[in-house]
């Protein structure tokens, strides 16, 4: 070890074990326990990983204190404004923003896949139509590796290129699928002339008894909310995804897992819970109800949309989803939203009591998605497979970081065993 390398003394029992300290580009140091097992005989505790950096990456930042989100270095509410879910794909894939020639290689090629197989259409058939469209995206997402048979050996880079552009160019032909499955209407065929969350709108709003034009307003709100939900460092479903990966799992099965992963109501299947809650709460003057049990012990009861794990300020994802929210409802004539009236009041009343403020609970991503996907005319069950598509590009991002990681290993964590120490079977009679 260099004498210019920092490192951490740990001295316990007998044992004296000096431990490599890694320095990032932005963040916490890191301490390297990988030999802490091998020398010194004892694992760390860290369940839910609050202190644990599983990997290294380049790909996003976030600075929960300060409430910064950074892809590549550049900060969301910069590629919110200026740029475009595409162009943020490119970023996340390839590490560098596109020049108009590859932007432009890039879309189209996007564009040459958002076909599927249509052999997939009768897969939705063996689904109930009021399955939640969730269901239907993990069955159909893993049964992608049944049909893309040439984009399956991930020790071929041709092959992980080519996966990465199906999956971010197929999920939301799937998710619009799953929504037209769910209310009985015909899918409809994606577009080569339209961007891609025009295309997204068309294929979900569009019948065949009538021509379709996609509102601009929308398809820029729905292309902003795409770019948001696009990454977010090593969260629970990203990890999950890293995790299946590790095993070396095909990147079709990967995605599946991470859908079932996000779906939960504690991270992906916020913004869907969220707007349930506040049309529970479904006045401003039930707020003080509401809010009360977010604070009782006794109640499992939570403000959904609020609190992050890693953001102890404001998620700037929230902030850009507020101002959008403000915008798209103005712009759509849906004047005092009562929802959004709602969800205004109820963060200003959190923020200023002073259990949110000590707990540092503040709005997040999901707080404000949920009112302005219902205003585009989506229900709330096609929330999370929104943000499952918009999430994909992540996912496969850190996949093929890892993947391409020649430190890269199966995953395999240990435990705290409080079980039984070993013992003799005991036969029924004697029981
Ligand atoms: C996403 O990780 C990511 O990056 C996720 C995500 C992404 O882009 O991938 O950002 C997307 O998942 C956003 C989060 C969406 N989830 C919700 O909005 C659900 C509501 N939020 C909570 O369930 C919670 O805040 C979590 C799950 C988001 C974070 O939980 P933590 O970090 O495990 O924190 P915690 O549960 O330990 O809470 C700390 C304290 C607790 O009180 P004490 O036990 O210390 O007394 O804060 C309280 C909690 O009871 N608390 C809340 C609360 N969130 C935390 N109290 C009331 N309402 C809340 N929303």
């Amino acid at each position: 070890m260099s004498d210019t390398q920092k490192t951490a003394k740990l001295s316990f029992g007998d044992k004296e074990l000096e431990l490599p300290i890694y320095s990032p580009t932005a963040g916490p140091d890191v301490i390297d326990i990988r030999r802490l097992y091998a020398d010194g005989g004892v694992f760390t505790y860290d369940p839910g990983f609050t202190s644990t950096a599983s990997c290294d990456s380049t790909i996003t930042f976030i600075d929960g204190g300060k409430g910064e989100l950074l892809h590549r270095g550049y900060p969301i509410d910069q590629l919110a404004e200026k740029s475009h879910y595409l162009e943020v794909c490119y970023l996340l894939l390839y590490g560098e923003l596109p020049s108009a020639t590859e932007l432009e290689d890039f879309e189209g090629r996007v564009t040459r896949h958002t076909m599927v197989h249509e052999q997939m259409h009768n897969f939705f058939r063996g689904f109930r139509r009021d399955a939640h469209p969730m269901a239907t995206m993990v069955g159909v997402v893993g049964a992608m590796s049944a049909f893309y048979h040439d984009s399956l050996d991930i020790s071929d880079p041709d092959q992980r290129e080519v996966a990465s552009i199906r999956m971010i160019a197929k999920l939301p032909t799937i998710a619009a699928m799953a929504y037209k499955y769910s209310i009985g209407q015909p899918f409809v065929y994606p577009r080569n002339d339209l961007d891609y969350a025009s295309n997204f709108l068309r294929m979900c709003f569009a019948v065949p008894a009538e021509d379709y034009e996609v509102n601009p307003i929308l398809s820029r709100a729905m292309d902003r909310i795409l770019t948001l939900h696009a990454d977010h460092e090593q969260n629970a479903s990203t990890s999950t995804v890293r995790l299946a990966g590790s095993s070396g799992a095909n990147p079709f099965a990967c995605i599946a897992a991470g859908i079932a992963c996000l779906w939960g109501p504690a991270h992906g299947g916020a913004n869907q819970a969220c707007l349930e809650m506040l049309k529970e709460i479904g006045s401003v003057d039930r707020i003080p109800e509401y809010i009360a049990r977010a604070k009782d012990k006794d109640d499992p009861f939570r403000l959904m949309g609020f609190g992050h794990r890693v953001y102890k300020n404001f998620d700037p994802r929230a902030t850009v989803m507020k101002q959008s929210a403000d915008e798209v409802l103005d712009l759509l004539g849906v004047e005092n939203n009562p929802v959004l009236q709602v969800a205004k009041e109820l963060e200003k009343a959190a923020l200023n009591d002073p259990y949110f403020a000590e707990k540092k609970l503040f709005p997040n991503v999901d707080f404000y998605s949920g009112i302005i996907l219902e205003a585009m005319g989506f229900p709330t069950s096609m929330f999370t497979p929104i943000f499952a598509l918009s999430r994909t590009v992540g996912w496969i991002s850190q996949w093929k970081e890892m993947i391409g990681d020649p430190q890269q290993k199966i995953g395999r964590p240990r435990q705290l065993y409080q079980g039984e120490s070993a013992r003799d079977y005991v036969d029924v009679e004697k029981r």
